[in-house]
């Protein structure tokens, strides 16, 4: 077999067998492929696009090309999430204990933030002591005993993955749905989990930009993990402005611990109940009505909280900052952004605002960016609220004031203002599951 071949059939529009895909992506990773083939062939998959088997092919390549996690020492059902990534997205730190509380477990990899999205890894280094590297046993241990456990993706997760992005990352093929969805369903069917909630984000802030686009990712995506029998669907929730109102590391601790409290700001935890309740459905715990009953439950009670404050303990974290978040890091210098007109503000753009964020220190520029966990965002103002000349629209936190001229400029152009009041934006769009597309 040649790469050359494979390259040509997918350049002519022509469907590749199963031992074609095979062959590239464990010749890629052993290197016998050079990148130059691998990234003529994802340019022109790219353009052909690829059929539903030929994606389920390359997913199940791509997860067997590294470790498949062993969950069989976690007793009962694992569910896992993914998010496509955003800005202000704290929700796996809020949805993770709240479907343990409810008797699901949660063994989840999760990853770093990049450009102007954030990493629910970094979020959880921001408090002191906490690791989010642990041993096999030790990963099962801490979730035995507190029904979840969030971790860093381990070194040989998915290595073709690994390879692949970086390729299509300078060759720009990023941007391709099959090859989306194969990339994050390569990583989660090897994470070892029985089902897998997609949050496909949608809007200025996401990657995909359209509902259109984000259905048919989701779609895709779904497939896949069906196919490989796991029991799949996934949420089309809403990026078009930043989830909650706090951005940056420590801050969204804050913030998630506020949700978990039953508190916090109600689009955030709207979502969170309903990517909680998706969780619970797949692992059959009930209709998704009779699921947002027990995540509200779960909430009311405390008893999501106790299971987060739980799994900061186990994974050495300090949790006098947990019970009390004004003890974790916090950038010593504040700028406040003041509205210079009046008018409603209808829009504030999502990867405008991660990038001010990433500015301030709160973001990676390039993956050895040092991060500060107490830079940030305090969002004063959400679209829909009416501002008066000299309000306060939001808060910057950086540890110099020299970093604030340009993070504000930043700021500013991602801001919207009319004498029109905006039409609320929906915050769940749909979801897409084995049994079809439902918009809601
Ligand atoms: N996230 C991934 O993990 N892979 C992609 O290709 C895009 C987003």
């Amino acid at each position: 077999m040649r790469a050359y071949d494979c390259i040509a059939k997918k350049r002519d529009g022509e469907e590749l067998t199963e031992e074609e895909i095979r062959y590239l992506i464990s010749s890629y990773v052993s290197g016998k492929i050079p990148d130059y083939q691998m990234a003529a062939f994802l340019m022109a998959a790219y353009f052909q696009g690829m059929t539903d088997r030929e994606t389920a092919v390359m997913t199940q390549a791509v997860a067997h090309s590294g470790d498949m996690v062993d969950l069989s020492g976690i007793q009962g059902v694992k569910a896992d999430k993914h998010s496509t990534g955003g800005v202000g997205d704290k929700t796996t730190m809020i949805v993770a204990p709240i479907v343990a509380a409810c008797g699901v477990k949660v063994a989840k990899m999760s990853g770093r933030g990049l450009g102007h999205t954030g990493g629910t890894i970094d979020k959880l280094e921001a408090i002191p002591g906490f690791r989010t590297t642990l041993s096999k046993v030790e990963f099962a241990d801490v979730v035995n005993r507190t029904g979840l456990s969030i971790v860093g993706q381990s070194g040989n997760l998915a290595p073709a993955d690994k390879k692949m992005y970086a390729l299509r990352d300078v060759t720009a093929t990023v941007d391709s749905i099959p090859l989306i969805a194969v990339s994050i369903m390569g990583k989660k069917l090897a994470a070892g989990n029985d089902s897998i909630l997609l949050d496909v984000k949608t809007g200025s802030g996401a990657f995909m930009k359209t509902l259109d686009a984000s259905v048919s990712l989701a779609k895709c995506m779904v497939a896949i993990g069906e196919a490989a029998g796991k029991r799949t669907a996934a949420l089309i929730t809403n990026m078009d402005v930043p989830l909650g109102n706090y951005i940056g590391n420590a801050l969204e601790v804050k913030e998630a611990v506020q949700v978990l409290k039953d508190r916090g700001p109600a689009d955030l935890k709207q979502v969170c109940l309903h990517l909680a309740a998706g969780m619970l459905e797949l692992s059959g715990k009930g209709s998704m009505e009779e699921c947002l009953e027990l995540a509200r439950e779960a909430l009311k009670s405390g008893a999501a909280f106790e299971r987060f404050l739980a799994m900061v303990e186990a994974q050495g974290g300090d949790t006098a900052c947990i019970l009390d978040p004004d003890r974790l890091p916090a950038a010593p210098f504040r700028h406040e952004i003041k509205a210079e007109k009046e008018g409603y503000l209808t829009h504030i753009d999502t990867e405008a605002c991660g990038i001010a964020s990433m500015l301030l220190g709160a973001g990676r520029e390039t993956k050895e960016s040092v991060l500060d966990y107490g830079a940030g965002i305090i969002l004063k103002k959400k679209p829909g609220d009416w501002v008066k000349a000299g309000d306060v629209l939001a808060v910057l936190l950086a540890s110099g004031e020299e970093l604030f001229p340009d993070a504000e400029a930043k700021f500013r152009s991602a801001l919207k203002l009319s004498p029109q009041r905006p039409e609320a934006e929906k915050l769940i769009y749909g979801k897409v599951s084995r049994d079809g597309v439902e918009l809601f």
